[in-house]
């Protein structure tokens, strides 16, 4: 693939738990690629912005190295490999923009499920199976103990069963995995979820407004999908309570209700999640007409 110095690329999963949500991220964004089932490399169609569709595991370097200037990646993979680079330069690091929330998930200690765990002190002298050993063994440092690290590249979870590791950290979401092969997570190592990362390249002012611009696309669509747009009406005596029930909203708008003085009109944004709870708590507190709208874009 040639180089192309003028234009931004941005690299995400390929196939796996982040990649139909950070498509969509992207899409949202107003970006438009002229996808190719099996490429790695999707041009930008709308704007000089290409796509890399790569593992997971591979996003973190292809930023410390400058190949792509943005990627969507969990905290977890970012983590470990940024652990990773700085054996070679202790400097190396990514800027996380934003987490995304989506992507959620934990990287835990797990042992056999008849196992009797007291507690870090166990895993003394025992073998430690997972595809995260530099988390690993941050975690058992911080804990004090020493314990032998065995690095798979995948399949970690039948290591216990198969002899070759006592216990094991993994990423879990569900819980499928671990119940599926008799383990039971004891301990969590680091809760993750995805983020959009910046690689260490400098750019030249053209492509860094570029970049900047698009950054703020991506946290505007995330941003909006947060936020909700709340319309009610309500008594004008009890303002200051309804107010201190809309989630995350700051200053109302405040709209006269043609032929009733006592009645108005609130509209806010809401930038937390508006449960049903408040809906019904708003309701008791005198409110009627409530509304809840999503929100496409947001630009502030
Ligand atoms: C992780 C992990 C487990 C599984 C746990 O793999 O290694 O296999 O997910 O999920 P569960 O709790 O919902 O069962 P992942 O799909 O992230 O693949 P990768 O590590 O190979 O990228
Ligand atoms: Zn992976």
């Amino acid at each position: 693939m040639a180089r192309d110095e003028t234009r931004i690329k941005i690299a995400i999963q390929k196939s796996g738990r982040l990649s139909e949500a950070s498509l969509k991220l992207l899409d949202k964004s107003g970006l438009q690629f002229a996808r190719s089932k099996d490429k790695l490399f999707w041009y930008g169609r709308n704007l000089p912005v290409d796509l890399l569709l790569v593992r997971d595991d591979d996003i973190p370097r292809l930023l410390l190295e400058g190949v792509c200037e943005l990627g969507i990646v969990g905290q977890n993979v970012a983590a470990e490999k940024i652990l990773e680079a700085r054996r070679r330069r202790p400097d190396a690091d990514l800027e996380s923009l934003a987490t995304l929330e989506f992507g959620h998930c934990r990287l835990m200690l797990a042992v056999p499920e008849d196992l009797d765990y007291q507690g870090p002190a166990q895993l003394a002298g025992q073998r430690i199976a997972t595809s995260y050993p530099r988390l690993t063994r941050r975690w058992l440092h911080d804990h004090g103990v020493e314990a032998d690290i065995v690095t798979l590249n995948g399949a970690v979870e039948i290591a216990p069963s198969l002899g070759t590791a006592e216990a094991i950290v993994d990423l879990v979401s569900t819980g499928t995995t671990l119940r599926a092969n008799h383990l039971k997570a004891v301990a969590g190592v680091l809760d993750s979820q995805a983020a959009l990362y910046r690689g260490s390249s400098v750019l030249p002012p053209e492509r860094q407004a570029l970049l900047d611009k698009l950054v703020q696309r991506i946290l505007g669509v995330q941003r909006a999908s947060e936020t909700k747009y709340v319309m009610l009406h309500a008594p004008r005596d009890r303002l200051a309570r309804i107010t201190a029930i809309l989630p995350g909203a700051e200053t109302p708008t405040i709209l006269p209700l043609e032929g009733q003085s006592e009645r108005v009109a609130v509209h806010a944004l809401c930038t937390e999640q508006v449960f049903w709870e408040h809906l019904e708590e708003l309701k008791s507190a005198g409110a009627s007409a409530i509304l809840v709208l999503p929100v496409e874009k947001m630009l502030t």
